[in-house]
């Protein structure tokens, strides 16, 4: 166990290594969890391990009575505090805020505010893909586009604005990993692109994102979200949008169908 001296002497680094590992288990742990639910019924019944359907015995659909319940017409706050995991949410709050800090345009720190909401609230796997699909109905085009950019950005330098390959990827995928064919053609025709600044602006906002020590609010970017993300007044999930399954899927991911 640290004691308060030896904590305060390990490296930043260390510590953001640390909690981006626990974060990672904090989200395993819940797709394990989720995933455990597709094998339960309605009203807690554990009916498809003992036998399957029967009198009295559904599968989950519907609203999950095991989940934090959601108003009819949730809005993305209501997502964020009700679904997301809360360590990914102070990785995208404090790189939002280093783009606050360091002046940089408000589109950029709004990307950032939301650049990794895949991971903090639906899937690792392509996050940058997957995230910018489930915002691009109510974004500005070119936040999502350096959402999706900014996945493959991720791997490699770009010297010109001092952004090097993170050491931190040398720990989590190995000295030897080379990014896959789809990301390298990510990243070659992202280069030449208008908005290749804003996605790779989000790459250096999110090196320096990963510290224990500081505590940033969504109240911070109340402003923020207001200005840039396009509230359907249905609700998220009830307004026929091309991501809209997506986030019935976050609301309710356990049903059977
Ligand atoms: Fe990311
Ligand atoms: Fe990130």
């Amino acid at each position: 166990m640290d004691t308060p001296q030896t904590a305060s002497h390990r490296s930043l680094s260390e510590r953001a290594d640390e909690l981006e590992e626990q974060q990672m288990q904090e989200l395993e742990n819940i797709i394990i969890q989720r995933s455990l639910l597709y094998d339960l019924g309605n009203g807690h019944q554990p009916t498809y391990k003992r036998g399957g359907l029967g009198p009295g015995r559904t599968l989950m659909m519907g609203e999950d009575p095991r989940l934090p319940e959601m108003p009819d017409a949730p809005t993305l706050m209501d997502f964020v505090k009700l679904r997301f995991s809360i360590g990914g949410q102070q990785h995208l709050l404090q790189s939002a805020k280093r783009a606050r800090d360091t002046g940089q345009p408000e589109k950029v720190i709004f990307a950032c505010l939301l650049h990794d909401i895949a991971v903090s609230g639906f899937i690792r796997a392509d996050h940058g893909y997957w995230g910018a699909q489930l915002v691009a109905p109510y974004v500005d085009e070119e936040v999502a586009w350096a959402i999706k950019a900014h996945q493959a950005l991720r791997f490699f330098p770009d010297e010109a604005v001092g952004y090097e390959y993170p050491e931190m990827y040398i720990r989590m995928f190995g000295e030897d990993y080379q990014p896959e064919p789809y990301i390298v053609a990510e990243y070659e025709a992202a280069k030449n692109h208008k908005w290749y600044m804003s996605a790779r602006l989000i790459c250096m906002n999110d090196v320096y994102a990963f510290d224990p020590d500081v505590q940033v609010t969504w109240d911070e970017f109340e402003d923020v979200l207001g200005r840039n993300f396009n509230q359907p007044q249905e609700g998220l999930g009830n307004d026929n949008s091309a991501s809209a399954h997506m986030w019935r899927t976050l609301r309710r991911p356990c049903n059977a169908l």
